[in-house]
Order: C-alpha cells, then sequence, then structure tokens
C-alpha cells in the first residue's frame, strides 16, 4: 500500500480525547494513505483520524490544499459525535498505521507498526544531563575529589571496603548479591540500590531516611557492618594523614579554613554521584526518534501502561518520586522489615517503601529490598499481583520486560575509571579486623 508522507505547519486540531470542543492552533504533521488520514500535532498532545476517500481528491490536489485536508478531516471527525480519536475503531478496517510522538517521526509506518500515545508519554521525562542541588553546587575539584573517596577502602575500619565494593560502577553501581558484604563479611538486611540515577530521586535508601546523597553518604562510613569506622574523628584523621587528601579538599572547599571535614566528605561524594547518569534508548524514543524502539518494546511499554505500572513508575527514573506500600493490592507475604513504619514510628508507615527507579533495571537483580527476587520476570509477576492486583500471563512479562531493557543505559566509562589514590604516611591509621 502505497503511503505519503506530508508535513504540514499550523492548522487548527481538535484535542484527541474525544472533545472536539476545544480548538488549538498547533504545528502538526499529516499522514495520508489510500484509506485513511492522520494528523499529529508536533508536541504529540493532539491527533485526529479520517477516512481517506472521504478527502481524496482534496489530497491529490498539492500542497495549499492541506491545510483544507486537516480542515475536512475536522469535519468529518466532528460529524461523528464527538468521536475524534478514531484509532481503535479504523485500525481494524483499514490497518491504521498512526501515532507519533513528540519530534514526530513518520518515515517507515508499516501495515503492522505498534502505536504508543504520545498522550501517554507526557507521564515520562529524558534523564536530565546531571542532578543538581542548589545546596552542593557541582564543581570539578569536588567531583574528582568525591571520585577518589568513592573508591576510598581507607574510609574503612579494615581498609578492605569502599562505597564501589557494594556499588561497583563497573556493574551498573550494584554488587549482584542479594545482600551485601560489608566490614568483616558481615551482611545487612536489605539489598543494595544501585547509585547511578539515584541522586535525582526525592528521598535515599529504601526507606527515604536520608533526605539526599549528601547526607546519605555519611552512613555507610560508620554503619558498623558496612565500612564499620568508629567515629567522625577517626575518618578525618585518616584523610588528614594523606596530604594528596587534604589538598583535594582545600581544591574543592577553597572558601573554608579547615576543609577536611566529615560533612565536606559526603559534599564531595555527592557531587560525583549527581552526574552518574545512564541515558538510554528510551530517552531517545522520548525525545522523538521513534526508531529507538521497536515495535517489540513499544507493545511492552503499552503493556506497562495497561497494566497499571505507571501509578508508581513514572517520571525521569520511573520510580524514585513518592513512597507506596509494597503489598499495595494484596499483602505482600514477607513483612519481615517495616519499611517506614522503622524510621517514622507510625504503624500506618508499615511495608511502605521508596517506589524504586527502574532506570538500568535489567542489571540490577537481584531485586526487591529483600534482594530474595531473583529475576526481573519474576519481579514483574509479582509488582502486578501484589501492587495492581492482576495475573499477567507469561508472555505479558515478557513484553513488559522487552521494554524495561530499553532502560538500560550506557555506563559513563570515562567518568567513572578509578582515579589513583593518595599515598598513605606513618600516620595513617592501620586497618584492623576487629
Ligand atoms: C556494605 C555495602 C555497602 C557499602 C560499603 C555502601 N553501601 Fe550504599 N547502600 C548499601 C545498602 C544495603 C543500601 C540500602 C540500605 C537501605 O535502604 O536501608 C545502600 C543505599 C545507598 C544509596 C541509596 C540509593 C537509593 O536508591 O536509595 C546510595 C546513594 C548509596 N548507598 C551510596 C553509597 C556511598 C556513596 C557509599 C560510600 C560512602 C556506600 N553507599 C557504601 C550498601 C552499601
Ligand atoms: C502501587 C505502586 C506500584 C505499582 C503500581 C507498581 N510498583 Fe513496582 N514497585 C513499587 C514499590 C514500592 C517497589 C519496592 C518494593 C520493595 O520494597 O522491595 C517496587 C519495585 C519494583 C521492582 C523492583 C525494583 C528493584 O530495584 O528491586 C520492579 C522491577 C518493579 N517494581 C516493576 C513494576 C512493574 C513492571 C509494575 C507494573 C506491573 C509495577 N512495578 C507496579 C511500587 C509499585
Amino acid at each position: 500500500m502505497p503511503r505519503q508522507r506530508r508535513v504540514v505547519q499550523g492548522g487548527w486540531l481538535y484535542p484527541g480525547d474525544g472533545t472536539p470542543t476545544k480548538r488549538q492552533q498547533a504545528k502538526f504533521t499529516s499522514t495520508v494513505g489510500p484509506s485513511w488520514a492522520a494528523g499529529v500535532a508536533q508536541d504529540g498532545e493532539y491527533r485526529r483520524t479520517a477516512p481517506t476517500e472521504a478527502v481524496g481528491s482534496i489530497i491529490e490536489s498539492g500542497q495549499d490544499a492541506k491545510a483544507e485536508i486537516l480542515d475536512k478531516i475536522d469535519m468529518l471527525v466532528s460529524s461523528e459525535e464527538g468521536s475524534v480519536d478514531m484509532d481503535g475503531r479504523l485500525a481494524p478496517v483499514f490497518s491504521l498505521c498512526l501515532v507519533l510522538v513528540a519530534g514526530m517521526y513518520l518515515a517507515g509506518c508499516g501495515p503492522k507498526a505498534v502505536t504508543v500515545d504520545a498522550a501517554k508519554l507526557q507521564l515520562f521525562k529524558a534523564l536530565p544531563d546531571l542532578m543538581e542541588s542548589q545546596k552542593n553546587p557541582i564543581t570539578e575539584a569536588k567531583v574528582s575529589l568525591g571520585r577518589m573517596l568513592y573508591y576510598e577502602p581507607r574510609l574503612s575500619r579494615n581498609h578492605d571496603v569502599s562505597c564501589n565494593s557494594c556499588h561497583d560502577l563497573a556493574q551498573y553501581g550494584v554488587d549482584g548479591q542479594p545482600v551485601s558484604d560489608g566490614h568483616k563479611g558481615q551482611k545487612g538486611t536489605r539489598n543494595s540500590p544501585t547509585v547511578y540515577n539515584a541522586a535525582g530521586h526525592f528521598v535515599q535508601f529504601w526507606d527515604g531516611r536520608a533526605p539526599d546523597v549528601e547526607e546519605q553518604a555519611k552512613g555507610p562510613v560508620m554503619n558498623p557492618v558496612e565500612m564499620a569506622m568508629s567515629s567522625e574523628k577517626q575518618v578525618v584523621a585518616v584523610l588528614k594523614s594523606m596530604p594528596g587528601y587534604v589538598d583535594a579538599f582545600k581544591k574543592a572547599f577553597p572558601e573554608e579554613r579547615d576543609p577536611v571535614t566529615y560533612n565536606n566528605m559526603a559534599r564531595a561524594i555527592g557531587a560525583f554521584e549527581r552526574r552518574l547518569v545512564t541515558p538510554a534508548r528510551w530517552d531517545k524514543f522520548l525525545q522523538g526518534d521513534q526508531a529507538a524502539l521497536t515495535d517489540q518494546e513499544k507493545t511492552g511499554f503499552n503493556k506497562f501502561m495497561e497494566a497499571g505500572c505507571q501509578a508508581c513508575h513514572a517520571g525521569a527514573y520511573l520510580g524514585g518520586e513518592m513512597y507506596q506500600k509494597l503489598g499495595a493490592v494484596k499483602p505482600f507475604p514477607d513483612a519481615s522489615d517495616l519499611g517506614r513504619e522503622a524510621v517514622t514510628k507510625q504503624e500506618s508507615d508499615r511495608m511502605i517503601f521508596k517506589v524504586p527507579s527502574l532506570r538500568n533495571i535489567e542489571k540490577t537483580a537481584p531485586y526487591y529490598h529483600t534482594g530474595k527476587v531473583p529475576t526481573l520476570e519474576a519481579a514483574v509477576k509479582e509488582m502486578a499481583e501484589y501492587q495492581l492486583g492482576k495475573q499477567l500471563k507469561d508472555d505479558e512479562v515478557a513484553s513488559i520486560v522487552a521494554y524495561l531493557k530499553t532502560l538500560t543505559g550506557s555506563i559513563p566509562a570515562e567518568y567513572v575509571k578509578q582515579p589513583e589514590l593518595p599515598k598513605s604516611t606513618a600516620k595513617t591509621p592501620k586497618p584492623s579486623n576487629t
């Protein structure tokens, strides 16, 4: 079937939600074929379709008539009792190939092409280039200090655990274990989430007990089962024992008289984390590159939306924007972790967790705060069951998983390369395995 692609700027478009009362002027793209015609606004918000036969003669009459064509479509559509959004109805009859997102890319629109409703994409955002903070502006000097500290095992009691031990930057910011090994191989109780894109979340930790990555970074260094340092003073003593660190702190905090502090350690690590972003094919798609996702992946996205996952997993991070109960619809069987109740002491917060981001989710198994869910398929299936009260079939799960894999981004290899660390001196405290 020959199809024509026509781009028309300006003109009237009706909203695609079935209310042909509000008229909006917008840039739009129209697609016309032998059996149908469609117009979509370039911001993706408005669209309309109609059988081409009704407008065929006008279509043949050339460029100047295009605005007229679309007006004619308007007439046809509005005469159908307000059913502007005709995709559904026309699809079986005319094998309608429609729908475009912001940016409008129409080429390659074959008879079986999967369509994604542009309005649905409004719930999502492309990743930012970095995750800014007014309180802790990013500078090169801070970032380069933060990178050293991130990889620094001497910030642990036995000089054998660094942030990177549990959040391996070469492995998408995780260690792949259900729960991590800390000081003397001790296990924590929760799965290590990834540090990639984490700085953009509204709070940190599964239970949100730290407001931002700067506060968060103060936790593990002194946590007895993680890095197990005994006091802030001890940490500062370690850092001050090495001229390489003293210099780096001076550069990172040039206004301060005594820059080597526990707080500044955390601020430098935080600044480093604020650039740990992993743009993915999904971002290209959101930016208008229709070809960035395959039909199978677009179908998966549609399934994700149909199931209702976006109620909790939306925005730039597909999560990281709110708290929700694990077991929102059906009680989750493993209720050993109180979740936010441990933070707020409110019983109503039992089993409430931060909705985690789904960025790079393919790479961060095992899943859930327990780390007990081994595969992404199982994680998706359980989500549907406990959060939405739905039983997904295996092929639906596979389809959603295919979509989720488009969230796998590229690791900024140069940025996360382990730097050379300052040399210890005679004053540097010795490792201790107690
Ligand atoms: C022994 C393993 C271990 C070490 C070492 C460790 N972490 Fe973590 N990290 C975890 C675990 C487990 C959690 C989740 C704990 C929770 O939510 O209660 C976590 C949570 C986080 C989070 C929150 C992410 C989110 O999505 O909420 C960030 C950020 C983070 N760690 C950064 C760091 C930094 C920076 C360091 C070094 C200063 C570090 N971690 C050291 C295991 C570790
Ligand atoms: C009512 C809110 C809600 C809905 C709806 C929801 N989720 Fe979740 N999701 C959560 C919460 C909360 C968690 C954290 C669970 C925990 O504490 O272990 C989570 C965790 C996940 C995880 C594991 C993340 C990780 O890092 O371990 C995946 C994968 C996931 N959700 C996918 C989905 C999919 C796919 C759907 C739709 C079928 C969905 N979710 C629907 C709230 C929701």
